[in-house]
């Protein structure tokens, strides 16, 4: 996955623009107005510097983890307000407690299916009482494969929305908001699932 994201970071930050009523900002946004100033903030494959991690940096204490040593780069000279870790979050080891909010977007449908629900229980415990998760899981039944995207073999699985809903809530959220929502990507139609839970 890192090979893949080095290779195609830049060609995919602009694809990324290309698209029309891409949701993520409405998301953060509710994301954003239930935190406090200076909240700590873990954003999970947070790429090269996206707007929402401009964003993120600018209000909160920010923490971006990135698997792709070339994103992460890009990510540090962009946002230079934030910290930047370069990780598998799968694999991921931090205090109990540490972070007011989780973030990610478009990027567990990255994750493996079987990897989804510790990596879910591994948020929770990341996350204070209270604490909030927003992120954008994929919604097709898929189990899992390898394709080329923007040029470069890049893994997708998902699981259909119903799973995805109970995965969080068996890691011990409270889902607060939760909507498939789609929209024209940039040579695509695309659809996320959009969920905002409450440890
Ligand atoms: C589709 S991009 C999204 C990037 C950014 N969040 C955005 O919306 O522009 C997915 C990102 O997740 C990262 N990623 C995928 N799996 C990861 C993992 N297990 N650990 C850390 N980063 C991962 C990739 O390197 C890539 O930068």
């Amino acid at each position: 996955m890192g090979d893949g994201y080095d290779a195609i970071g830049e060609t995919f930050a602009e694809w990324r623009e290309q698209g029309s009523g891409d949701p993520r900002r409405d998301w953060e946004d509710k994301l954003v107005s239930r935190l406090s100033d200076g909240a700590r903030v873990l954003e999970l494959g947070c790429g090269g510097g996206s707007p929402e991690t401009t964003r993120l940096a600018q209000q909160f204490a920010l923490t971006g983890v990135d698997i792709s040593p070339r994103q992460v780069e890009r990510a540090r000279a962009a946002v230079p307000d934030a910290e930047f870790v370069c990780a598998d979050f799968t694999e991921l080891e931090l205090p109990g407690s540490s972070f007011d909010a989780v973030a990610s977007f478009y990027v567990f449908n990255h994750v493996p299916r079987e990897l989804l629900a510790p990596l879910l229980a591994n948020i929770h415990t990341w996350l204070v009482p209270g604490g909030w998760l927003l992120t954008a899981f994929g919604q097709s039944d898929n189990p899992g494969w390898t394709g080329d995207f923007l040029g470069a073999p890049t893994f997708f699985a998902s699981y259909p929305p119903e799973i995805n809903s109970r995965l969080v809530r068996e890691a011990g959220f409270a889902i607060a908001e939760d909507e498939v929502v789609a929209w024209e990507g940039a040579d695509t139609p695309e659809c996320f699932q959009w969920v905002l839970a409450q440890t």
